[in-house]
């Protein structure tokens, strides 16, 4: 069975790493055993990354910031993707090469140009199947990031402006290339975006994995 790989993405306290979990569940009760992980992060080496990235006391520049979450994409594409994808798995990715796009371009203004090529050294050209995009206001979005148990991250506390271009960027992508993206109304109920983030899985997984196939 060929692999499928799912990204999700969106803004802080958009419900996505729930919906990975959920996702997750309703493909091992179809049988399929999904390869689930994140970025920054997803490998020994990438969670130092992440670790140094995500604190509050560092402050790397722009640049840093960028290569940092380039360099925890490259490890975690080599070791754990590539090998997976190839061996047929379905892979959930809470974020990915878009991220990057988003945060480090239109966040902290890096040109979109030098990140696509940073982005295609990564991930040595490998691209999602489908990226779910959790669209939400970041007003409510930091809103409930605030409220949830856990610290927020450096990221988190950046002004709501930097989270507007960021959002607005997520927008502009899954324009740019509709037949990739799925954009998820963030703000529904968790078991109503549940409902729609399985209905767009469910059209992409090989047809002999789907429901219907197993029942006849
Ligand atoms: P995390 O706590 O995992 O946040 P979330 O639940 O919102 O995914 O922290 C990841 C942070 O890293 C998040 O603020 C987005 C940021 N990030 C980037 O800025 N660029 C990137 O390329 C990636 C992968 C993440």
């Amino acid at each position: 069975m060929p692999g499928l790989f799912v990204t999700f993405e969106g803004g802080e306290g958009s419900g996505k790493s729930t919906q990975v979990a959920r996702l997750a569940a309703r493909l091992r009760a179809l049988g399929i055993d999904p390869l689930i992980t994140r970025e920054p992060g997803g490998t020994p080496v990438a969670e130092g990354v992440r670790a140094l990235l995500l604190d509050p006391e560092r402050r790397p520049v722009p640049l840093a910031e960028a290569l940092l979450m380039e360099a925890s994409r490259a490890q975690l594409v080599a070791t754990v993707l590539k090998p997976a994808l190839d061996a047929g798995r379905v892979c959930l990715c809470d974020r990915y090469a878009d991220s990057t796009l988003a945060y480090q371009g239109a966040g902290r203004g890096i040109d979109a140009a030098l990140l696509e090529q940073w982005n295609t050294a990564a991930t040595q050209g490998l691209r999602p199947d489908v990226t779910l995009l959790f669209d939400v206001d970041p007003s409510l979005g930091l809103r409930r990031r605030q409220e949830a148990p856990g610290a927020t991250n450096r990221l988190d506390r950046e002004p709501t402006d930097f989270h507007e271009r960021v959002r607005a960027r997520y927008l502009e992508l899954a324009r740019s290339e509709p037949a990739r993206w799925v954009v998820l109304d963030a703000s529904l109920h968790p078991d109503e975006l549940e409902a729609q983030v399985w209905e767009a899985v469910i059209a992409r997984l090989p047809a002999e994995a789907r429901p219907s196939a197993r029942r006849a």
